[in-house]
């Protein structure tokens, strides 16, 4: 059962929205989901209390780092096929790595000067947590609120930077797009947002299963022996 943390010490770097679009994809997929909302202003908690909830994601708060363990129990009693756990945007928030074992850390980031610093930062702390614990945890930065018709020059120069401090980046980005927005205040998922003629559903529905897929491929290469993907390398 693959254990996701979606972390970043800033806030609005993209972490919730991503957590539901990795949710969605996968119950679109037939996996039991859990979510756990470890923010304390519980954004998964109102999305699940909007109408056209997923039957196969299940929301589980933990306002505080105490309560996280005891909402991952709840959760497993769901017997879900994967957990997601959804971060405050602080550093306080990058405490849960120690609360529980996660196989990969995704830290969200837009293509700008600023979240490029805290996501190097995120890279650095779950590094530094995996070298402590013994058990390194697979990082990927993922770009977000990529603009879909344009790459601006600052991205690329904000992706060249993440190469150099030896940040990994997801293969896919996450585009900026309206209804992603508006699953928040919607609720449910791409089917909800067709019915209620959202534009660009049907768009964010593909470009989200690209980045589900590479988020299956980072967990399958997580999961492998050391030796063995040593020896893909060479
Ligand atoms: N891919 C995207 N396209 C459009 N808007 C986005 C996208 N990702 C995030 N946003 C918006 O950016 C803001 C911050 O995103 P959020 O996921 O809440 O970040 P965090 O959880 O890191 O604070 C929200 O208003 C959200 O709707
Ligand atoms: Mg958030």
């Amino acid at each position: 059962m693959p254990n996701v943390v979606f972390i970043s010490p800033k806030g609005g770097a993209g972490k919730t929205t991503a957590a539901v679009v990795l949710a969605l994809g996968l119950a679109a997929r037939g996996r039991r989901v859990a979510l756990i909302d470890s923010d304390p202003n519980k954004p998964l908690v109102n999305w699940g209390a909007l109408p056209g909830r997923v039957s196969t994601i299940s929301i589980h708060p933990a306002p505080t780092v105490s309560d996280i363990r005891d909402a991952a129990r709840e959760a497993s009693r769901r017997n879900p096929d994967w957990v997601i756990l959804d971060t405050e945007g602080t550093e306080r928030g990058t405490a849960v790595l120690a609360a529980l074992r996660f196989d990969i850390a995704l830290t969200p980031l837009a293509g700008s000067q600023l979240d490029l610093r805290e996501a190097i930062k995120a890279a650095e702390i779950v590094g530094a947590f995996g070298r402590r614990g013994g058990r390194p945890i697979a990082h990927r930065a993922l770009l977000t609120r990529v603009p879909a018709a344009i790459r601006p020059r600052m991205l690329k120069s904000v992706v060249a930077q993440l190469h150099e401090a030896g940040v990994q980046i997801l293969p896919t980005p996450l585009l900026e797009k309206e209804a992603f927005r508006a699953l928040f205040h919607i609720g449910g998922g791409f089917d909800s947002l067709e019915r209620h003629g959202v534009w660009g559903a049907d768009a964010a529905r593909q470009n989200s299963e690209a980045y589900i897929a590479d988020v299956e491929d980072l967990v399958r290469d997580a999961a492998r022996p050391t030796a063995s993907r040593e020896a893909r390398i060479v």
